[in-house]
C-alpha cells in the first residue's frame, strides 16, 4: 500500500495493499482499443471480435445460440422449460497488468457497456489496471452443537489440526495433484459453539462442491473431538482470503468533459468516493455500480453470481458498518482508484463443462488462471464505478442513461431503432 497520505480513505475504509505507480503505456497495436466498434453493424463487430479474439466458426455460432440449448438446460436445472437469454455484448479498452483484453459482459442494463468501456479508456491513459489476486483460497465452516467445554474442545481440535488436514487433503487427491488442497485449520469458539473453519486452495475451480465435500467428510471427526453434535458444514461466502486488488490511474486530462475541466471532474469522482465512505445508503449505489460491471462478466464467464454477490457485501459490512468496496483519491494531479473484494470465481468445473457460451467468454478473454479472471473481474468492477461516479459528479447520470434506454425501447415495441445520439464507447 502506498503511503501517501491522500490514498487513505475516510475513517474504517479498508484500502487495498498496493503499490500504486504509473505503468508504462500500452503498445499501440493494442488489441482491446477498436475505434468505432459501436458504430458497426453486429456482423461487421463479429468478423473484428473473431480477428482479435481466434475465433471459429462454431464459436460465432454459440454466440447466435447463447451458449445452451433446452436439451442442455434440462441436464443442467430440474423441470426445464426453456432457455433464458441476456445481451452478451464486449466491453473495449481494457489493459489489465499491461496486457489488453476484450472483456465479454452479459447483462440486461443500457450502458453499462458503454461505461466500462469508456472508463477503461481513460484508465489506458494511466497504463491500464494493475491488479493482485489471492491464492484461491475459500474456506468451509464446520459447525458442532452442545458443546459444554468449547475452550477444551478448541485445545483438542488444535492439536489433531495436521491429522484432520490430511484427511482434508486425501478427501480431495484431484486438486492435491494440482497442486491444491487443505491449507490450515481455524477453531472459533462461541457459547455451546465451535466452528471449525477448514481453508482450502481450490486452484482454478470456484471449488464449492470440494468445499462442502471436506465439510462433510471431516464432521464426524471433528464432533468427537469437540465432543459436541456435528451442525451445519459447507462453505462460506465471505471467502476474505480470496480477494482481488485492482487499482487505476487516471491522468485528470482524460476526465474532462464537455463543459468541466479535468481536474474538477476528479475532485467531483473524489467527493462522491467520500460520500460513500461516509453514508452506507450512497455506498450500497456506489457498490451497485461495481457490480455491474463484475456481475457482467461473472456471468458471461459462468460463475455463481449469487456467491459474488453475497462475498461483496458481507466483506463490505465485514467491520460492522457497510463501506464501499472501491475508493478515489487525489495523487500528484491523477485520479487514483482502488478496489478490493472477495472474488470467488473459477475457470473449470461449475456450468463451464455444460455452457458452450460461457467456455466461449473464456476464450474471448484468453484466461484458464482463476487469478488472471478475478482480476480481470475486479477491474470490470473499478471501471463500472468510475464511469457511474464520473457521471454524477458532472452532466448527472440520466442523459447517457437515457440515449441508451431509447436505444432498446423500440425493440420491445417492434419499431425500426432510432439512432442514438449514445456517447462513444470506443
Ligand atoms: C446504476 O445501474 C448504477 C449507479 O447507480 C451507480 C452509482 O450510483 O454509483 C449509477
Amino acid at each position: 500500500m502506498s503511503n501517501d497520505k491522500n490514498l487513505e480513505p475516510s475513517k474504517g475504509s479498508r484500502p487495498p495493499a498496493m503499490e500504486l505507480g504509473r505503468q508504462s503505456p500500452p503498445s499501440s497495436d493494442a488489441s482491446s482499443r477498436i475505434p468505432g466498434f459501436y458504430r458497426l453493424p453486429v456482423e461487421e463487430r463479429r468478423r473484428l471480435l473473431r480477428l482479435r479474439a481466434d475465433l471459429s466458426e462454431q464459436d460465432m455460432r454459440t454466440l447466435d445460440g447463447g451458449g445452451i440449448d433446452t436439451a442442455v438446460a434440462d441436464r443442467v436445472v430440474e423441470n426445464a422449460v426453456g432457455v433464458y437469454a441476456l445481451p452478451l455484448g464486449v466491453a473495449l479498452n481494457f489493459v489489465v497488468n499491461g496486457r489488453d483484453v476484450l472483456v465479454p459482459m452479459a447483462v440486461e442494463e443500457p450502458s453499462v457497456i458503454a461505461a466500462a468501456s469508456n472508463a477503461a479508456r481513460m484508465v489506458r491513459e494511466g497504463g491500464g489496471f494493475v491488479a493482485e489476486a489471492d491464492d484461491p483460497v475459500m474456506t468451509a465452516q464446520i459447525e458442532i452443537v452442545g458443546v459444554d467445554d468449547p475452550d477444551g474442545a478448541r485445545a483438542r481440535l488444535e492439536a489433531a489440526s495436521a491429522d484432520l488436514l490430511a484427511l482434508a487433503h486425501a478427501t480431495l487427491p484431484n486438486l492435491a495433484d494440482r497442486g491444491g488442497g487443505a491449507r490450515e485449520l481455524e477453531v472459533r469458539t462461541f457459547p455451546g459453539r465451535v466452528i471449525v473453519h477448514v481453508h482450502i486452495d481450490c486452484r482454478d475451480a470456484m471449488g464449492a462442491n470440494m468445499v462442502n465435500t471436506v465439510a462433510e467428510a471431516l464432521a464426524e471427526r471433528v464432533a468427537r473431538l469437540a465432543r459436541g453434535r456435528s451442525g451445519l458444514r459447507i462453505l462460506t461466502n465471505l471467502c476474505d482470503r480470496r480477494r482481488v486488488r485492482v487499482q487505476a490511474r487516471v491522468p485528470a486530462r482524460a476526465l474532462a468533459t464537455e463543459n468541466l475541466d479535468g481536474g474538477a471532474v476528479r475532485d467531483g469522482v473524489v467527493a462522491a468516493s467520500r460520500f460513500a465512505e461516509d453514508d452506507p445508503y450512497r455506498a450500497a449505489t456506489h457498490n451497485k455500480g461495481i457490480m455491474n460491471g463484475v456481475d457482467a462478466v461473472v456471468i458471461a464467464t459462468g460463475n455463481d453470481w449469487r456467491g459474488v454477490e453475497a462475498g461483496a457485501h458481507a466483506f463490505a459490512a465485514a467491520d460492522g458498518r457497510y463501506r464501499p468496496l472501491a475508493v478515489w483519491r487525489e495523487e500528484k494531479g491523477d485520479l487514483v482508484g482502488q478496489l478490493e473484494m472477495p472474488m470467488a470465481v473459477g475457470t473449470v468445473g461449475g456450468t463451464l463443462h455444460a455452457h458452450a457460451g460461457a467456455r466461449l467468454a473464456q476464450r474471448m478473454l484468453g484466461v484458464t488462471d482463476a487469478k488472471r479472471l478475478a482480476m480481470i473481474i475486479g477491474s470490470a468492477g473499478l471501471a463500472s464505478n468510475l464511469a457511474a461516479l464520473r457521471a454524477l459528479a458532472t452532466e448527472g447520470i440520466q442523459r447517457g442513461h437515457m440515449a441508451l434506454h431509447r436505444k432498446s425501447q423500440p425493440v420491445a415495441v417492434l419499431e425500426p431503432p432510432q439512432p442514438v445520439a449514445a456517447k462513444s464507447v470506443t
